[in-house]
C-alpha cells in the first residue's frame, strides 16, 4: 500500500495530495486570485504564487492525511503540459523532495492525470474507456486501454472548450474565469433563445473558434439596436451559448462510442464541473445504455488528487523518473 504526496503546479492552481493505495487522504489547492485583474493567467505572476504557496500547501496536505513526510513512499508531480515557469517551482520542489528523502519521483502527465480522476471514486469505469477531456487548454475525446495507454481520437484544431466558455465570457463583460460564470447564469435561462451555429468539422476533431466569432457579431448587432442587450438578456444569452458549446462536445462524444463500440464513458477536466454539460452527458448516457463516470467537482478543475491517483498506477507499474527528468510546456504521453 504506497503512500505517494503530489503535487500539480501546471497553471493557477498550487496543489497538493496524499493518497495511500487508491485512496486519497488529503487534496489542497490554493487558487491565485491575482489573474482575475488582467482578464486571464499571467504565467510569471503564477510562477510567484506557487513559490509563495508550495511549501503551506505541502504542509496542509500532510497534516490533513496525518502524515509525516519520511512515511511517503514515493513523490509524484506535473510534469507537462503547461505554463513553464510554473511546472519548473513544482517540477524542482518535489525532485528535491524525493532526493532529500531518498524515494522514487514520478512525473505525470496532467492529461493523463485528468483522465485517471475516473479512478479515484468507485464505481470505476472499465476497460476500455472512452474520457471526454475539456479543460482550459484542452479538448480531447481519450480511449484509455489501461492506466499507461491511453490515445487521443479526437481533439481540438483551434480553441479548447474552457477556452469558449471564457472568451465568450469576455465578450459579455464577465470576468476570468467565466466558465463558472456562464455556468450560473445559464441556470436561470433559456438554452434554445438564441441559435449559434454548430461547426461541421469531419472526424471526432472540434472547432471552437467559429462559435466565439459567431457570438461577437451577434452581441455587436443586437448591443447596436440596444445598448442594455446583454444586461436585459445575460441569462437566456449564457443559456444559449452553453448549450452550443455542450451539443458540439456531446455529438462527437456519442459518435467516438459509436464508432468503438464503447459504452463505459466519463468526462474530465475544468469543464466537466460544468451543470449543464453533466447534465447532458448524464442524460445522453442513459438514452444509450451508456455506462457514465463523471469525478466529483473537486476532481473536475485542477487538483492534486488526480496527479496522485495517476502517481499510484505508476507506482505499480514500476514507471518512476530518473532525476534528470525536466518540465516541459509542452510533452506528448
Ligand atoms: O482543468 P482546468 O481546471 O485547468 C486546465 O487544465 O486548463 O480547466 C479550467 C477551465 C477554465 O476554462 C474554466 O472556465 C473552466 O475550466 N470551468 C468551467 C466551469 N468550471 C471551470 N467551464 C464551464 N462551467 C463550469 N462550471
Ligand atoms: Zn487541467
Amino acid at each position: 500500500m504506497p503512500t505517494i504526496l503530489a503535487i500539480e503546479s501546471s497553471c493557477d492552481e498550487t496543489g497538493a495530495a496524499v493518497c495511500c493505495d487508491e485512496k486519497i487522504l488529503s487534496n489542497i489547492i490554493a487558487s491565485q486570485k491575482i489573474h482575475a485583474q488582467y482578464g486571464g493567467v499571467v504565467p510569471e505572476l503564477a510562477s510567484r504564487a506557487h513559490m509563495q504557496n508550495i511549501v503551506p500547501v505541502v504542509d496542509t496536505a500532510l497534516q490533513r492525511a496525518r502524515i509525516q513526510l519520511q512515511n511517503i513512499d514515493a513523490f509524484a508531480f506535473t510534469q507537462s503540459p503547461g505554463l513553464i515557469g510554473a511546472l519548473l517551482v513544482g517540477t524542482q520542489f518535489t525532485k528535491s523532495l524525493a532526493l532529500a528523502l531518498n524515494k522514487p519521483l514520478i512525473a505525470v502527465h496532467h492529461m493523463q492525470a485528468h483522465v485517471l480522476a475516473n479512478l479515484i471514486a468507485s464505481p470505476k469505469p472499465s476497460f476500455p474507456f472512452l474520457c471526454l477531456t475539456v479543460s482550459g487548454g484542452h479538448t480531447q475525446i481519450v480511449l484509455c486501454e489501461s492506466p499507461d495507454k491511453l490515445k487521443i481520437l479526437g481533439e481540438t484544431m483551434d480553441d479548447a472548450a474552457g477556452e469558449a466558455f471564457d472568451k465568450s465570457a469576455k465578450l459579455l463583460g464577465l470576468p476570468y474565469p467565466g466558465g463558472p460564470l456562464i455556468d450560473k447564469y445559464a441556470g436561470q435561462g433559456d438554452p434554445n433563445a438564441f441559435h449559434f451555429p454548430e461547426p461541421q468539422v469531419p472526424g471526432l476533431n472540434f472547432s471552437f473558434s467559429g462559435l466565439k466569432t459567431s457570438i461577437l457579431y451577434f452581441l455587436q448587432e443586437k448591443t447596436k439596436e440596444d445598448t442594455k442587450f446583454v444586461a436585459k438578456h445575460l441569462n437566456d444569452i449564457c443559456a444559449s451559448v452553453q448549450h452550443r458549446i455542450i451539443s458540439i462536445l456531446l455529438h462527437k462524444l456519442h459518435r467516438a462510442s459509436l464508432i468503438t463500440g464503447i459504452k463505459d464513458i466519463c468526462i474530465a477536466g475544468g469543464v466537466s464541473a460544468n451543470s449543464g454539460l453533466r447534465k447532458a452527458f448524464k442524460e445522453l448516457g442513459d438514452k444509450n445504455r451508456w455506462n457514465t463516470f463523471i469525478p466529483a467537482f473537486e476532481y473536475c478543475t485542477d487538483n492534486a488528487a488526480m496527479i496522485a491517483i495517476t502517481g499510484y498506477y505508476k507506482y505499480l507499474s514500476g514507471e518512476f523518473s530518473d532525476f534528470s527528468v525536466s518540465a516541459s510546456a509542452r510533452a506528448s504521453w
